[in-house]
């Protein structure tokens, strides 16, 4: 707070202050002014009530002062004179430390405990999937729902099928160190709007949702020349890449003729943010056995 507002804060309340003092204690004791007798009938009531005099009760005038007595304990306890901090040294920002300390305190042998266990059990502790769901809510809903199924671009999470791939080194690295895909626009490269038209037929035919006719087929050596890198040659996918699967029926921009052209002729870039320094590593592996264990009907199924 730069000084002229500090002063003018502080020199403002104080003479507040007073000047409220003052003014409660002056009105305390004017009796009737100014009031020509003949316009008063001369009751009186409780002492000290006539007319055109109506003093508080003392116990009101009081309160007055308790609170203004209690105003200055709390400004000399507590900031809030200007930019002075106060004499308990108390702020939201040491009070949030403390909070957290403590939390921390407590919190933390429990991560420690279940980070120290194997994943696949880790994945199946109820108490550490409780967790796990608690953290999921708070980080990763924004993206990828409250139930976890994701949106376009934001991939599903309770499927079994995995970008960038499914082992505990791989999940917990997606979710510490973040995850940046690059698929680059290649439309040009494809012999402008027709070769485009036809790879996005030979895509869909990759995984059975259009019959290939002869335009689409004429795109194979094409795919394998300009997409095989990290599609792979048969279209699998590499999930050290996070190169999508294509022959699957799992889609993260969606298997429309639309959304296909928009990744050749725009290229696709999801970013999937680093958490870690968030997190920590045991937050880290609890989320990741958490995730883990999100597909693990579907696993089982397979
Ligand atoms: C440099 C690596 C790279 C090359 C080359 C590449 N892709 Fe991709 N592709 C990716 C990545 C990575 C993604 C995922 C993008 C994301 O997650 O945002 C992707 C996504 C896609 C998608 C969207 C899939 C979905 O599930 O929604 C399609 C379709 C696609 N690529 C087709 C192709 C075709 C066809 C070619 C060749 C003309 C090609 N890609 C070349 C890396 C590549
Ligand atoms: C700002 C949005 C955003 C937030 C927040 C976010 N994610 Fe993601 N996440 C993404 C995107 C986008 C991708 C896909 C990246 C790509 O295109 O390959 C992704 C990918 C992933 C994957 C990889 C899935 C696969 O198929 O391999 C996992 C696992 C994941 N996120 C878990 C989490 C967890 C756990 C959290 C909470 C700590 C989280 N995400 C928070 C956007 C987000």
């Amino acid at each position: 707070m730069p000084a002229f507002w500090h002063w003018f804060i502080a020199i403002g309340t104080v003479v507040f202050i007073i000047w409220c003092a003052w003014l409660i204690s002056w009105s305390a004791k004017q009796g009737p002014q100014n009031v020509a007798d003949e316009d008063l009938v001369g009751h009186k009531w409780d002492g000290d009530l006539e007319e055109w005099n109506n003093p508080a009760p003392k116990w009101w005038l009081y309160l007055y002062f308790i609170t203004i007595i209690w105003g200055v304990g709390y400004l000399i306890a507590y900031p809030g004179l200007g930019a002075f901090e106060g004499a308990l040294d108390w702020s939201q920002h040491n009070q949030y430390e403390a909070e957290m300390a403590a939390a921390a305190e407590r919190y933390d042998p429990i991560y420690e405990d279940f980070a120290a266990m194997e994943f696949e059990e880790l994945s199946r502790h109820p108490e550490a999937n409780q967790l796990g769901a608690s953290l999921y809510a708070s980080y990763c809903t924004t993206c990828h729902g409250s139930d976890a199924r994701g949106a376009a671009g934001y991939p599903n999470l309770t499927d079994d099928d995995w970008l960038w791939g499914d082992s505990e080194a791989q999940i917990v690295s997606t979710i510490a160190n973040g995850r940046v895909a690059v698929m680059p626009a290649l439309a040009p490269a494809l012999g402008g709007d027709e070769g485009t038209a036809n790879m996005v037929r030979y895509v869909r035919s990759l995984s059975g949702i259009e019959e290939a006719d002869s335009g689409a087929a004429s795109m194979q050596p094409m795919f394998v020349a300009l997409c095989s890198a990290c599609h792979m040659a048969d279209g699998t996918g590499n999930p050290m890449l996070g190169a999508p699967n294509l022959t699957d029926d799992v889609w993260l921009y969606g298997s429309s003729s639309d959304a296909i052209m928009t990744a050749l002729v725009h290229g696709r870039n999801g970013v999937m943010p680093a958490h870690g320094d968030l997190l920590g590593t045991n937050r880290s592996k609890i989320l990741a056995a958490y995730v883990y264990n999100l597909s693990a009907a579907e696993r089982q199924a397979d």
